[in-house]
């Protein structure tokens, strides 16, 4: 009698999918390592995660508040699938204003993040493919793993400040090759596209039918030249209005929110051609129901109104990188291609071990806080690691100086 109420229990363990063996994200990863550390009372210098909301960077007040009034005003229901209306124009307007004249559709989705994973699931079809930079942003290969997908990834060539290697792309292209990421600024190595690059980008986007996925989440945030010139950022749908292009943009970084999850989608090249496909996209949207409501409410305010705040968040970052610079170039082992926009910086080390035992260790020993380039991809032989320059200078001098003498003791001055 007693047997018959004793609860069943699964015996057999549920085992994740297998597909997802290859899904890294090497920056949360360290996070056991770092909380090994604060076990043991220590203060953990956080120089991975490109949040500014960590640092002293704060969100325009003004946009706040947009997104608080539209909650007082109950707009807490589910928002239309592509987004509000007054949000769609302001991206609208935002693409006419980085010149992209061949808009054929805009869509809000939560986060970056989010227009990343419909944009590509809309797309590939098993047995195809999508070129990926390498070092990448590790949610391209985590979203492509996550659909089965073989990844197939294209240099960024250090020797040429990190621009994407045009014959590497040209080796890697499939008769099964779909479209092309671009991340432009880029993560992780903060360098930026001239137009020249992006000209001959779109032609092999041309020869080849590549959908461009041109990731400009940064496009707000560039930094000057060795010689204290800004060159405008400048949009690959801009430069090729023909190509099928997504561009994908916002509210995170430019609009210190990344908690909020706004993101959007611009799709623009020629209407015929991308008709088919936009629907795809548009049949997911539906399926996901809405991006967040209410935070889509100061889309418009945070596009149109006063950009003030990024005055001081670029000089901020200026300071910032031309100290990590500097700091690259005095310090043994280390050599770095200098950061044009975003707020990374990805030195290359010289040492005997591998870069995750390197930024392993330097959490234990130093605790500083950095990412091991192998988490983002690198050719072979080579070793980096990744730098979040958002703290204030005196966090970075200290975290530098801890990492320098890490790398005299453990390595010796090389
Ligand atoms: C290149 C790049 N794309 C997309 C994202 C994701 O952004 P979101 O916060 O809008 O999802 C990030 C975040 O760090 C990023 O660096």
């Amino acid at each position: 009698m007693a047997a018959n109420i004793m609860p069943i229990t699964q015996a057999r363990e549920v085992t994740a999918a297998k597909r997802l063996e290859n899904v890294r994200y090497a920056i949360r990863d360290l996070a056991c390592v770092a909380d090994e550390v604060t076990k043991q009372g220590h203060k953990v210098l956080p120089l991975n995660v490109g949040d500014p909301l960590n640092f002293d960077f704060q969100t325009p007040p003004h946009i706040i508040e947009a997104a608080y009034k539209a909650m007082r005003d109950g707009k807490n229901g589910y928002a239309p699938s592509p987004g509000i209306p007054e949000a769609l124009d302001a991206i609208r307007g935002e693409a006419a204003r980085k010149g992209i004249t061949t808009v054929q559709d805009v869509f809000v989705t939560s986060g970056v993040s989010e227009t990343v994973d419909l944009c590509i699931s809309a797309l590939v079809n098993p047995g195809e493919d999508i070129l990926t930079p390498k070092p990448d942003y590790p949610l391209y290969s985590a979203v492509l793993c996550k659909l089965g997908i073989a990844l197939n990834a294209y240099d960024l060539n250090e020797e040429d400040a990190w621009q994407p290697e045009l014959a590497d792309i040209e080796r890697k292209l499939t008769p099964r090759t779909r479209g092309i990421v671009l991340i432009n600024p880029n993560n992780p190595t903060g360098s930026l596209c001239s137009r020249q690059m992006l000209e001959q980008i779109a032609e092999i986007a041309r020869r080849h039918n590549l959908v461009v996925f041109a990731d400009e989440i940064y496009d707000k945030l560039i930094l000057p030249d060795s010689n204290g010139d800004v060159t405008p950022h400048i949009a690959f749908a801009a430069v090729a209005p023909d190509v099928p292009c997504i561009t994908f943009g916002g509210m995170s970084k430019n609009y210190l929110v990344p908690g909020w999850r706004i993101g959007w989608g611009i799709v623009s090249g020629d209407a015929a051609t991308i008709k088919s496909y936009t629907e795809g996209i548009h049949r997911l949207l539906r399926a996901r129901l809405c991006a967040n409501h209410p935070e889509q409410y100061a889309i418009k305010p945070a596009l149109e109104g006063p950009q003030d705040h990024l005055i001081e968040v670029q000089r901020k970052l200026r300071s910032r990188r031309d100290l990590t610079q500097k700091w690259c170039e005095s310090t043994p082992r280390i050599s770095c291609v200098a950061p044009r926009g975003a707020f990374y910086a990805f030195p290359r080390i010289d040492i005997p071990e591998s870069d995750e035992i390197f930024v392993k260790e330097l959490i234990r020993q130093k605790h500083v806080m950095v990412v091991h380039g192998s988490g983002f991809g690198q050719k072979p032989g080579t070793q980096h690691f990744r730098i979040v320059f958002l703290p204030d200078e005196k966090t970075l001098t200290k975290a530098y100086a801890g990492i320098a003498d890490f790398i005299r003791e453990r390595y010796g001055n090389g």
